[in-house]
Protein backbone atom coordinates (compact mmCIF):
# COMPACT_ATOMS: atom_id res chain seq x y z
CA UNK A 1 0.00 0.00 0.00
CA UNK A 2 1.81 3.54 -1.10
CA UNK A 3 1.31 5.90 2.06
CA UNK A 4 3.56 8.82 0.68
CA UNK A 5 0.76 10.94 0.61
CA UNK A 6 0.04 10.63 4.31
CA UNK A 7 3.74 12.40 5.04
CA UNK A 8 2.34 15.08 2.31
CA UNK A 9 3.05 18.61 3.93
CA UNK A 10 -0.07 19.59 2.92
CA UNK A 11 -1.53 16.47 4.68
CA UNK A 12 0.11 17.42 7.82
CA UNK A 13 -1.31 20.97 7.76
CA UNK A 14 -4.59 19.88 7.50
CA UNK A 15 -4.38 17.26 10.28
CA UNK A 16 -2.32 20.27 12.39
CA UNK A 17 -5.77 22.78 11.67
CA UNK A 18 -7.71 20.05 12.68
CA UNK A 19 -6.05 19.10 16.19
CA UNK A 20 -5.57 22.89 16.63
CA UNK A 21 -9.40 23.40 15.82
CA UNK A 22 -10.75 20.41 18.34
CA UNK A 23 -8.31 21.13 21.49
CA UNK A 24 -9.19 25.10 21.00
CA UNK A 25 -12.68 23.76 21.31
CA UNK A 26 -12.27 22.31 24.44
CA UNK A 27 -10.13 24.77 25.62
CA UNK A 28 -13.12 27.03 25.34
CA UNK A 29 -15.46 26.25 27.97
CA UNK A 30 -12.65 25.55 31.03
CA UNK A 31 -11.50 29.34 29.81
CA UNK A 32 -15.72 30.60 30.22
CA UNK A 33 -15.49 28.92 33.50
CA UNK A 34 -12.60 30.43 34.76
CA UNK A 35 -14.34 34.14 33.34
CA UNK A 36 -16.71 33.31 35.54
CA UNK A 37 -15.24 32.94 39.06
CA UNK A 38 -14.77 36.55 38.21
CA UNK A 39 -18.61 37.27 39.14
CA UNK A 40 -18.97 34.46 41.60
CA UNK A 41 -15.71 34.12 43.11
CA UNK A 42 -13.17 36.31 43.06
CA UNK A 43 -11.06 34.60 45.80
CA UNK A 44 -11.22 31.72 43.59
CA UNK A 45 -9.89 33.45 40.36
CA UNK A 46 -7.37 35.41 42.10
CA UNK A 47 -5.95 32.12 43.54
CA UNK A 48 -6.32 30.77 40.05
CA UNK A 49 -4.49 33.99 38.40
CA UNK A 50 -1.76 33.38 40.70
CA UNK A 51 -1.20 29.98 40.02
CA UNK A 52 -0.77 30.94 36.41
CA UNK A 53 2.47 32.80 37.17
CA UNK A 54 4.30 29.51 37.29
CA UNK A 55 6.81 29.33 34.47
CA UNK A 56 5.35 25.67 33.19
CA UNK A 57 1.54 27.38 33.24
CA UNK A 58 3.46 29.99 30.71
CA UNK A 59 4.86 27.14 29.09
CA UNK A 60 1.49 25.65 28.79
CA UNK A 61 -0.21 28.70 27.61
CA UNK A 62 2.07 29.50 24.94
CA UNK A 63 1.89 25.79 23.59
CA UNK A 64 -2.04 27.32 23.71
CA UNK A 65 -0.82 30.15 21.55
CA UNK A 66 0.76 28.25 19.41
CA UNK A 67 -2.52 26.01 18.44
CA UNK A 68 -4.57 29.38 18.10
CA UNK A 69 -1.71 30.79 15.92
CA UNK A 70 -1.50 27.97 13.93
CA UNK A 71 -5.08 27.85 13.29
CA UNK A 72 -5.76 31.50 12.58
CA UNK A 73 -2.83 31.37 10.29
CA UNK A 74 -3.49 28.12 9.24
CA UNK A 75 -7.20 28.86 8.59
CA UNK A 76 -6.33 32.45 6.59
CA UNK A 77 -4.30 30.31 4.36
CA UNK A 78 -7.33 28.27 3.83
CA UNK A 79 -9.90 30.60 2.94
CA UNK A 80 -7.34 32.87 0.70
CA UNK A 81 -7.39 29.22 -1.24
CA UNK A 82 -10.95 29.12 -1.42
CA UNK A 83 -11.30 32.96 -2.05
CA UNK A 84 -8.24 33.94 -4.20
CA UNK A 85 -6.97 33.04 -7.26
CA UNK A 86 -5.24 30.06 -7.44
CA UNK A 87 -1.36 30.11 -6.37
CA UNK A 88 0.66 26.65 -6.71
CA UNK A 89 2.60 28.28 -3.75
CA UNK A 90 0.52 26.02 -1.08
CA UNK A 91 3.32 24.66 0.64
CA UNK A 92 5.54 27.61 1.19
CA UNK A 93 2.38 29.15 2.45
CA UNK A 94 1.46 26.49 4.98
CA UNK A 95 5.42 26.61 6.21
CA UNK A 96 5.03 30.35 6.79
CA UNK A 97 1.99 29.90 8.78
CA UNK A 98 3.63 27.34 11.01
CA UNK A 99 7.22 29.52 10.79
CA UNK A 100 4.77 32.99 11.77
CA UNK A 101 2.81 30.71 14.97
CA UNK A 102 6.14 29.77 16.18
CA UNK A 103 7.36 33.51 16.34
CA UNK A 104 4.37 34.76 18.07
CA UNK A 105 4.47 31.12 20.54
CA UNK A 106 8.06 32.31 21.37
CA UNK A 107 7.21 35.84 21.79
CA UNK A 108 4.46 35.62 24.16
CA UNK A 109 6.62 33.27 26.54
CA UNK A 110 9.52 35.36 26.16
CA UNK A 111 7.34 38.25 27.31
CA UNK A 112 5.63 35.86 29.95
CA UNK A 113 8.19 35.10 31.84
C1 LIG B 1 -8.79 32.59 14.91
C2 LIG B 1 -9.51 32.63 13.80
C3 LIG B 1 -9.96 31.34 13.10
C4 LIG B 1 -9.88 31.12 11.77
C5 LIG B 1 -9.32 32.07 10.70
C6 LIG B 1 -10.42 29.79 11.53
C7 LIG B 1 -10.53 29.19 10.29
C8 LIG B 1 -11.03 27.93 10.05
C9 LIG B 1 -11.27 27.35 8.76
C10 LIG B 1 -11.04 28.04 7.40
C11 LIG B 1 -11.76 26.09 8.95
C12 LIG B 1 -12.18 25.07 7.86
C13 LIG B 1 -11.04 24.15 7.54
C14 LIG B 1 -11.31 23.27 6.33
O1 LIG B 1 -12.09 23.66 5.46
O2 LIG B 1 -10.69 22.18 6.26
C15 LIG B 1 -11.82 25.87 10.39
C16 LIG B 1 -12.20 24.68 10.97
C17 LIG B 1 -12.35 24.51 12.33
N1 LIG B 1 -12.16 25.45 13.31
FE1 LIG B 1 -11.48 27.33 13.04
N2 LIG B 1 -10.81 29.24 12.72
C18 LIG B 1 -10.55 30.16 13.71
C19 LIG B 1 -10.80 30.02 15.07
C20 LIG B 1 -11.29 28.87 15.68
C21 LIG B 1 -11.51 28.71 17.11
C22 LIG B 1 -11.30 29.82 18.16
C23 LIG B 1 -11.94 27.43 17.29
C24 LIG B 1 -12.33 26.71 18.53
C25 LIG B 1 -12.85 27.28 19.59
C26 LIG B 1 -11.99 26.78 16.00
C27 LIG B 1 -12.36 25.47 15.78
C28 LIG B 1 -12.42 24.86 14.55
C29 LIG B 1 -12.76 23.46 14.34
C30 LIG B 1 -13.10 22.44 15.42
C31 LIG B 1 -12.71 23.25 12.95
C32 LIG B 1 -13.00 21.93 12.21
C33 LIG B 1 -11.67 21.26 11.89
C34 LIG B 1 -11.84 20.04 11.01
O3 LIG B 1 -12.92 19.48 10.94
O4 LIG B 1 -10.85 19.63 10.39
N3 LIG B 1 -11.60 27.69 15.03
N4 LIG B 1 -11.37 26.99 11.03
Amino acid sequence: MDIRHRRDTLRIASLIHRFSGLALALFLPLHFYVLGLALNDAARLDAFLNWTDYPLVKFVEAILVLLLALHLFGGLRLLALEFLPWSPRQKAYAASAAALSFFVSVGFFLSAV
